[in-house]
């Protein structure tokens, strides 16, 4: 159970930028402390469907250090408060040989891979859902709520 004033915490969090409005997500914000605060829509059957996915997935992925990690999720209103990875690499920067590495440990150590709609394993993700950490410019992969996202059953 979470505590009392934990919950308080992320209560009063104030939003510092609004990053993103709608999509598969009702907003993206950056919050006061730095955290990211990703709400879902409740009405929406597909909200519901990729609030679930993306809560499973950052959990299994808690000790990898290139995705976000859960702070706090308010299930009520369906939110996750995360931390925050970077910003999105700047068009020039070239990811591909960096992202390949990163998705080939994502199946081989944790057993999540990334299947397009024709069943093909992928390695593409879009700009949009990478991040560049500001402490080491290394890669980070955000926004797990996809169902082209499938978590595979790992001998652990
Ligand atoms: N943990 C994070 N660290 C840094 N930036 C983030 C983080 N989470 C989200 N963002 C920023 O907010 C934007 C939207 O987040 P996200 O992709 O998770 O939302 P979404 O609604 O699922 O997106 P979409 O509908 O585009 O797939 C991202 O493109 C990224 O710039
Ligand atoms: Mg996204």
């Amino acid at each position: 159970m979470k505590s009392k004033t934990e919950e308080r915490y992320f209560l009063d969090l104030k939003t510092q930028k609004i990053l993103k409005t709608g999509g598969k997500s009702k907003y993206v914000h950056i919050m006061s402390d730095g955290c990211i605060k990703k709400r879902y829509d409740s009405s929406k059957d597909d909200h519901q469907d990729h609030f679930e996915r993306e809560i499973k997935i950052l959990k299994h992925l808690h000790h990898w250090e290139r995705s976000p990690c859960i702070l706090w999720i308010n299930w009520k209103k369906k939110t996750i408060y995360m931390t925050y990875c970077g910003p999105p690499p700047i068009p020039s920067r070239s990811y591909k040989a960096e992202l390949g590495k990163l998705m080939e440990e994502l199946r081989r150590d944790w057993g999540l891979y990334r299947i397009t709609l024709d069943g093909t394993v992928t390695d593409h993700i879009d700009s949009r859902n990478l991040c560049i950490d500001e402490k080491d410019q290394s890669l980070n992969i955000i926004d797990f709520g996809s169902p082209l996202w499938i978590l595979k059953d790992t001998q652990e």
